[in-house]
């Protein structure tokens, strides 16, 4: 696998920007959900990276869980309509307080599938709170109740985001040059 200096564009949002903007998340949900019982549903895999640094900004007691989406049809940097569950909860949420925690909205698709079959579990309230929106690629409206930064129509990796699946390690967003990235084998 390259470096990722080999085809960094730009860095969009660095570590120091990430840690300011999800400690006031942290606050903001922490006093939305005082006195209410709060689970974080974290998408896989792009959430982790996310979910981890903000659940440890969140001060009301909360439980907390994961779930996997597999989308097909077109290629591996966008996403269909056609998503499927992969990976399903181990929660019972009917008549709980969700927050899903999600890495980037991109079309909405995905957020939009998910909210609808969350929703035929009858959860006392359903909220989203997605670290990046790429707003001017919506393809259908999706509420986001918690957003961390409006970025440009850009490919973007780090915390969380991937490319190929590797770089979701590092501690900042940045944007890929696509004529020095070179796909895997
Ligand atoms: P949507 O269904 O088009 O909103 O796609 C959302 C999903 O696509 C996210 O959860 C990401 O996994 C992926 N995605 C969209 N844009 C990017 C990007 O710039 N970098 C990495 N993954 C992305
Ligand atoms: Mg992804």
């Amino acid at each position: 696998m390259q470096d990722y200096k080999e085809f960094i564009a730009e860095t969009l949002i660095n570590e120091k920007t990430l840690k300011r903007r999800i400690k006031e998340l942290g606050k903001q949900i922490s006093r939305d959900y005082a006195n209410e019982d709060l689970l974080l549903i974290c998408i896989l895999r792009g959430g982790i990276v996310f979910m981890v640094d903000l659940m440890r900004h969140i001060t009301v007691p909360h439980a907390v869980d994961c779930m996997a989406l597999t989308s097909y049809g077109v290629g591996a940097r966008e996403s269909s309509g056609n998503i499927r569950m992969s990976l399903d909860l181990q929660t019972n949420i009917e008549n709980k307080n969700v927050l899903l925690v999600e890495d980037i909205v991109d079309s909405g698709h995905t957020l939009t599938h998910v909210l609808e079959m969350l929703r035929t579990r009858h959860p006392k309230s359903l909220k989203v709170c997605a670290l990046l929106d790429k707003e001017e690629r919506r393809e259908i409206p999706v509420p986001i109740d918690y957003r961390g930064f409006s970025i440009p129509n850009k490919f973007v990796f780090g915390y969380g985001l991937d490319l190929d699946e590797y770089y979701r390690n590092l501690p900042f967003i940045a944007v890929v040059d696509l004529k020095k990235y070179k796909h895997p084998a």
